[in-house]
């Protein structure tokens, strides 16, 4: 694994930018897999610049995300595709139909097959980004007995529940359920980047990618990829020193 140690937030931010810009600029018709959450919107606003300033071209660039709250739909505000195209899809050159998030309003079992499919079909991940959760999840792959392998739909943990809610009007929105692609498909991907910042992160970043690797903490199992690189910023990096 490779750590990138940065200022701030900011400069995490390019770092990470820098990595999916080198994968659009040497492969424009490449497959990104796509995080939302707190961490990566800096990202995608770098993104978004360097391709308002003619450096990157969409056009292209096929996505998948990573997950979807079940029983919401595109157009509500705390679905994760509305997130995808208000954070990134919008501004830029971007072919929707090229983009791909899990339908929350359909059926689970369907829904995670053919979500799988369309994994498959793009023939995979050229870079996955990932955020990571206080609970170590990745995607919405949520600590358990065993690395779940396919996309499916995951009961969340009440520590995500807690952390999400500051998203909604109040913790009783926050929807108990979500689709999730599984570790195969993350683990698949030819090259993995993980944004993490701030203190509040810095036990788990600690445990995930210096402890054992279990099923109990998800992301640990990335320590088994071969091209991982984790652009954290000070704070969250702050337990690592002295390993
Ligand atoms: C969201 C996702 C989650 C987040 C994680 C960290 O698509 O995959 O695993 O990356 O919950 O969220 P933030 O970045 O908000 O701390």
């Amino acid at each position: 694994m490779k750590f990138v140690e940065c200022r701030d937030y900011e400069e995490m931010s390019r770092r990470a930018a820098h990595l999916i810009a080198a994968c659009v600029l040497m492969d424009p018709d490449c497959v990104l897999g796509l995080a939302t959450g707190s961490s990566p919107i800096g990202t995608y606003d770098t993104l978004i610049e360097w391709y308002e300033r003619g450096d990157l071209d969409f056009s292209k660039v096929k996505t998948v995300n990573l997950d979807e709250y079940q029983g919401l739909s595109g157009d509500n505000p705390q679905s994760y595709r509305y997130f995808m195209n208000t954070h990134l899809f919008d501004h830029v050159n971007i072919d929707k139909n090229n983009t791909n998030v899990p339908d929350g309003r359909a059926d689970a079992q369907a829904e995670c097959a053919r979500y799988d499919r369309v994994i498959e079909a793009l023939g995979g991940i050229n870079l996955q980004l990932l955020g990571l959760g206080h609970n170590g999840h990745i995607g919405f792959n949520e600590p358990a007995e065993v690395f779940p392998k396919d996309t499916h739909c995951v009961a969340l943990t009440q520590s995500t529940i807690d952390a999400n809610s500051r998203l909604f009007d109040n913790i009783d929105e926050v929807p108990r359920f979500a689709y999730t692609m599984g570790i195969r498909s993350i683990m698949a991907a030819k090259k993995i980047v993980v944004v993490v910042s701030g203190e509040d992160k810095s036990e788990i970043v600690r445990t995930a990618f210096t402890g054992p690797v279990t099923p109990q903490v998800p992301a640990s199992i990335l320590q088994m990829h071969p091209d991982v690189t984790i652009v954290g910023d000070r704070a969250a990096f702050s337990l690592l020193r002295g390993n």
